[in-house]
C-alpha cells in the first residue's frame, strides 16, 4: 500500500501569503494536483500539522475546501499552529480525531500497515510535549498488535536535528518516546512534520524521518545559533511505500521540470 504524506501546509485566511511572502493556498493546490496525477495513487493520505498558520476556523475553512480533490481517506494531525478543537470542527465527519481526547490522538487498523497518530501539541507554544498520559497511551496502544506493522505519525520530531533554531523548539518527553519505541519493534518508522524538510534518523531501533512542505523549507543552515529563516527551495512531499515487508520513502519534488528521457533508443545507450 501506498501512503502519501503532506505536511505543513500553513494556510492563512483569503489566501493570504504567509509571511507576507509564501502563497501556500497556491502551493497546496499544486502540491494536490501533484498527488492526483501520480501514476499510482496513494490509498491514503496523511496530514502531519501546521495545517494552517493561527488554527482558525476561515483558515480550516480554506483547507477543506483545497484538500477536496484528494479521493483517497485521509487523517489529519495538529501541529503548533493547529488548534485542535477548530480542527475537530472543520472535519466533523473524521471521528476518529475524537479518539483520544482531548488530544487528538488516534489508532487506525483498517490498512495493512497499522496508523498510531501522536498529539504533540502544547497550545500557545512552538515546542512540543509528551506527557505520561499521552505515553502510557502510546505504549498500551502499540502494546494491542505487537505483530502489526505499524507507521507512528506525530508533528514535532522526537530528535534534535542541528538546526539550531528549530532545535530550540523541540520535543520534551523525546527520551520517554525512545524508550516506548523501543519496546515495540513493529514500529517501522516516526513520521513527523515541522521541519519543512527531509531528514531521518535512528530512533528507539526504528526509524525518524520529517517531510518537506509542500509550501516553504527550512534554511539548511546548521550552526547551533542558526537565524530563524525560510527558504523557497522546490517544495514536496512524501511517499511510504510498504511492499509486504519494508516501509520505502521516496521524495516528490513538486513542479514542472524537463524530462522525462529515455536513457536508450532501440536498446541501444544514449552516448
Ligand atoms: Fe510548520
Ligand atoms: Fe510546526
Amino acid at each position: 500500500m501506498l501512503f502519501c504524506q503532506i505536511t505543513d501546509t500553513h494556510l492563512k485566511a483569503e489566501r493570504k501569503p504567509a509571511y507576507g511572502i509564501v502563497d501556500t493556498a497556491t502551493m497546496l493546490e499544486r502540491c494536490v494536483e501533484s498527488v492526483m496525477q501520480l501514476k499510482q495513487k496513494p490509498d491514503v493520505v496523511l496530514l502531519t500539522g501546521d495545517l494552517v498558520d493561527y488554527g482558525r476556523d476561515d483558515e480550516y475553512a480554506l483547507l477543506t475546501t483545497l484538500l477536496k480533490p484528494l479521493t483517497m481517506p485521509m487523517y489529519l494531525i495538529p501541529g503548533n499552529h493547529d488548534e485542535r478543537e477548530a480542527l475537530r470542527r472543520a472535519f466533523p465527519e473524521h471521528t476518529y480525531l475524537r479518539q483520544c481526547a482531548p488530544f487528538v490522538q488516534y489508532a487506525i487498523d483498517d490498512y495493512p500497515v497499522r496508523v498510531v497518530a501522536l498529539d504533540t501539541l502544547i497550545p500557545g507554544q512552538g515546542g512540543g510535549r509528551l506527557c505520561d498520559e499521552r505515553l502510557q497511551w502510546l505504549d498500551n496502544t502499540l502494546a494491542q498488535k505487537p505483530e502489526t506493522p505499524t507507521l507512528v505519525v506525530m508533528h514535532h520530531p522526537p530528535f534534535r536535528t542541528g538546526l539550531g533554531h528549530m532545535d530550540r523548539l523541540g520535543l520534551e518527553g523525546a527520551d520517554e518516546l525512545e524508550a516506548v519505541i523501543f519496546r515495540h519493534p513493529q514500529v517501522e518508522r516516526l513520521a513527523c512534520g515541522h521541519l519543512h524538510r527531509s531528514i531521518l534518523v535512528r530512533f528507539g531501533g526504528s526509524i525518524a524521518s520529517t517531510c518537506p512542505s509542500p509550501a516553504h523549507q527550512i534554511a539548511l543552515d546548521l550552526s547551533a545559533d542558526g537565524p530563524d529563516n525560510y527558504v523557497l527551495e522546490p517544495p514536496g512531499y512524501q511517499l511510504h511505500l510498504w511492499d509486504g515487508q519494508r516501509l520505502v520513502t521516496h521524495t516528490a519534488v513538486i513542479g514542472n521540470f524537463p524530462g522525462p528521457y529515455p536513457f536508450r533508443i532501440g536498446g541501444k545507450l544514449i552516448d
